[in-house]
């Protein structure tokens, strides 16, 4: 029977309650045995179980429970399916009530800003509609059990260089349009039932003490009901924390904490009820998994299989030479250590000891495939067997296509610190060249790896096959896609950038080990690259598949809609190849007011949809006021202006096929600061003032002086004067000798008056 939480506070020593802030080891909350309080026990996450034992560790180095290790979710968010991540969640949920495990601790959604941070492949996208629609999915999929999620690092967290101490510098805009969404969507749609706060700081203030991160923005802003975590350590003044609104510590009174949070209430330096909220919210998501336990079995075969399916859905086909699929009756060279022993999941606390691995040499020999293997080159080392590689360049004719299995070692991508560079291993990139040469428009790459890498060969025509990190059982769902049993439908869920350089934060990457400045702004990922109109390797969104598809005929249900009202849009997508395949509809809004400085376009809505060949579906979108808006720092909120807004469609943010306009309309104005900086510009767009203005325009002479007779043309001096006067402060009305200080301040008294 549920308990009656806040009558067992009530029954507790400050001390009691105290003790609840902080875990009792490195996984388990703590007990009070008295009230009949035991502890909980939580574990990594996201894409599978890291559930520990002893010799517990947060880096993934002890071992854990043999487990299921899905595809991290580099690859599961290129699946733009949130059917299959709530799928994915929903079997964790249950894996977790088998394990008596309450709460698992992902998803890991912070927006990958570069391709060099280590834990890009743990991570969602450069996206947050994207992440935060994915992230919803995973986490009412394994809330369905009454298993607890922990949406992470929130926030700021895209770099592992100094984690633990560096302060990320955004502006509040880029916060909100970016580093927060998904965050913010996961909380509205799906309410985790737990946050893990991030190590570092944001603008100065450590995330875990950060009062408008973890009070104004996630529970007044979102309406987050759970408690907010720590991640492992990540305390800095527990008192602070407590005050701001950081529920529980992990691992937890490790230096005194408890004792301090006690004196703070003694002192008077922290309101008791302040450590009763905390209680109160840790032991609700608790007692909700007690109170709902479920008789679970973790079916480790089952789940194997689950995780082979879901990493089908998830790879991404970049290039075709027209190999693939292979025919399944060729013969085939596979070269390099990765066919045997594939890379599948990235470093640290998300490191899963998987129950079994499948490699795609084994699962094409299982298949009855005709293959025959070299080596070429170890995975985990920059290297080169010479003699493979000879042998492969003298035999590689023999065969119908040569297959390389190329990507990351481990020690390049993981947790706790950043990659160097984008390339991959010299040693790879000089044999793919070899066989190139050796046997053009015959070879297929296959890619593991958790991020973006430079592919200096790739235009001298390969077939390229990306599995990102695909978890366990990566070689079953390799094999199936090379040989045509399972049509690719992953689409990128970043920009592959052609170089590291062109990346938007490159010259502000990592910072140094205090600070790191988020200069780009808003400019992340597609936004820069679209805005500034650069080649890039591959856009967001683009994926190729064995069928192809048209994306057309972009229609809203009316013209336009009202501030606080919701449209419906649509688009067809029909199957104009020779198999079935999935299409992702990509739907994209370009704000056309021409009234803020703002990305080309961004992502609203995406559907996934299977079409038979020939098949035409049309595929429906709803937007709404926050699709067309942007973060205003002046209102300190959302905010569309009336006009026109162009919604496109199409396949990558690069390939939009379809676009309609509509027209938004609203009745709310932005606040106008009147003082003697205000601009004419300002008050003549705003139309409260304009009209006045328009008068004291009258006096104009003056200031006009400056342009008269400039081009000899009339129409154009009158021109010219009207963009200069944009800019001028009203203080120039004094400097010019329009009016005196007296006379500006009843005009500005006036002008106050009018906008109320
Ligand atoms: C990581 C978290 C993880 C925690 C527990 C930390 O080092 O940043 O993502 O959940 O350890 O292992």
């Amino acid at each position: 029977m549920a308990a009656d939480i806040k009558k067992l506070i009530s029954e507790m020593t400050l001390e009691e309650k105290c003790s609840l802030l902080g875990g009792e080891d490195f996984w388990h909350t703590k007990a009070v045995e008295r009230l009949g309080i035991k502890p909980f026990m939580m574990s990594d996450g996201p894409h599978g179980l890291r559930k520990q034992d002893d010799k517990a560790d947060h880096l993934g180095i002890n071992d854990s429970i043999k487990a299921v290790c899905f595809p991290a979710a580099c690859a599961t968010t290129s699946s733009f399916d949130r059917d299959l991540i709530h799928y994915m969640g929903d079997v964790i949920g249950r894996e977790c009530q088998a394990e008596n495990l309450s709460t698992v601790l992902g998803p890991a959604v912070c927006i990958k800003r570069s391709p060099l941070c280590g834990r890009t492949f743990e991570y969602m996208s450069e996206d947050p509609y994207l992440a935060g629609e994915m992230a919803a999915a995973y986490v009412n999929g394994v809330q369905k059990h009454h298993v607890g999620t922990s949406i992470k690092h929130y926030a700021a967290n895209n770099q592992e260089t100094a984690r633990m101490s560096i302060s990320a510098e955004a502006s509040e805009r880029a916060l909100r349009e970016i580093y927060l969404p998904a965050f913010e969507i996961a909380v509205r749609k799906a309410q985790p039932k737990t946050i893990m706060c991030s190590y570092n700081k944001i603008n100065g203030v450590y995330s875990s003490e950060n009062e408008w991160l973890l009070t104004k923005v996630l529970r007044d802003d979102w309406g987050f009901e759970g408690l907010v975590v720590t991640d492992w350590g990540a305390v800095n003044d527990r008192v602070k924390g407590v005050a701001a609104g950081l529920d529980l510590e992990m691992p937890g009174n490790t230096a005194g904490n408890d004792a301090m949070v006690v004196q703070a209430v003694r002192d008077g330096r922290l309101p008791e009820e302040k450590v009763d909220e905390c209680v109160e919210r840790i032991l609700k998501v608790f007692f909700d998994f007690e109170d709902n336990r479920e008789e679970q079995v973790f079916d480790r075969e089952k789940d194997h299989e689950i995780a082979a399916r879901i990493e089908e859905e998830s790879a991404v086909l970049l290039e075709n030479n027209g190999l693939l699929p292979l025919k399944p009756e060729g013969k085939y060279l596979y070269i390099g250590e990765f066919a045997e022993k594939p890379r599948y999941q990235g470093g640290g606390s998300s490191h899963i000891n998987s129950f079994k691995i499948d490699s795609a040499l084994e699962m094409s020999r299982a298949a009855g495939r005709n293959v025959d293997y070299i080596k070429g080159f170890p995975m985990d080392k920059d290297a080169l067997f010479e003699e493979d590689l000879k042998k492969a360049v003298e035999t590689a004719a023999d065969y119908d296509a040569v297959v390389i299995f190329a990507g990351l070692p481990d020690i390049i991508e993981s947790e706790g610190y950043d990659r160097a560079d984008m390339k991959m291993p010299a040693s790879q990139n000089k044999l793919i060249e070899a066989i190139l040469e050796a046997v053009p428009g015959k070879v297929v790459i296959v890619l593991s790896n958790g991020a973006p890498v430079e592919v200096p060969w790739v235009d001298k025509g390969v077939a390229l096959l990306e599995m990102y990190l695909g978890g366990e059982a990566v070689g079953q769902a390799t094999d199936r896609i090379l040989f045509g049993e399972v049509n690719p439908s992953g689409r990128l869920a970043e920009t592959w950038p052609l170089k590291l350089s062109d990346n938007p934060s490159y010259l502000n990457f990592p910072g140094n080990a205090r600070r790191v400045n988020y200069a780009e702004d808003v400019y992340v990922g597609y936004r820069y690259y679209d805005k500034k109109g650069m080649d890039v390797r591959y856009p967001f969104g683009y994926g190729l598949s064995y069928t192809t598809f048209e994306i057309s005929n972009l229609r809203a249900e009316k013209e336009g809609f009202k501030d606080g009202e919701t449209l419906k849009v649509f688009a067809d997508v029909t199957n104009t190849g020779a198999c079935t395949g999935k299409e992702v509809v990509q739907l994209y809004i370009a704000d056309r007011t021409d009234k803020v400085d703002r990305p080309h376009q961004e992502l609203k809505g995406f559907v996934k949809a299977e079409l038979r060949p020939g098949e035409t579906k049309t595929v429906e979108f709803e937007i709404d006021t926050r699709s067309l808006s942007y973060f205003d720092e002046d209102l300190s909120d959302w905010y569309a202006h009336t006009g026109k807004y162009l919604l496109l469609a199409g396949d990558s943010s690069r390939h939009l096929t379809a676009s309609c306009e509509i027209t938004f309309t609203t009745e709310k104005l932005l606040p106008l600061h009147l003082d003697v900086d205000t601009t004419i510009g300002e008050l003549m767009a705003d139309p409260r003032t304009a009209a006045v203005v328009q008068q004291m325009m009258t006096h104009r002479g003056a200031l006009e002086s400056n342009t008269d007779g400039i081009s000899g043309d009339a129409e154009q001096d009158a021109a010219m004067s009207n963009a200069m006067m944009q800019y001028m402060p009203l203080k120039s009305l004094i400097s010019f000798g329009v009016m005196d200080r007296e006379q500006m301040e009843s005009m500005l008294a006036m002008l106050r008056g009018v906008i109320g």
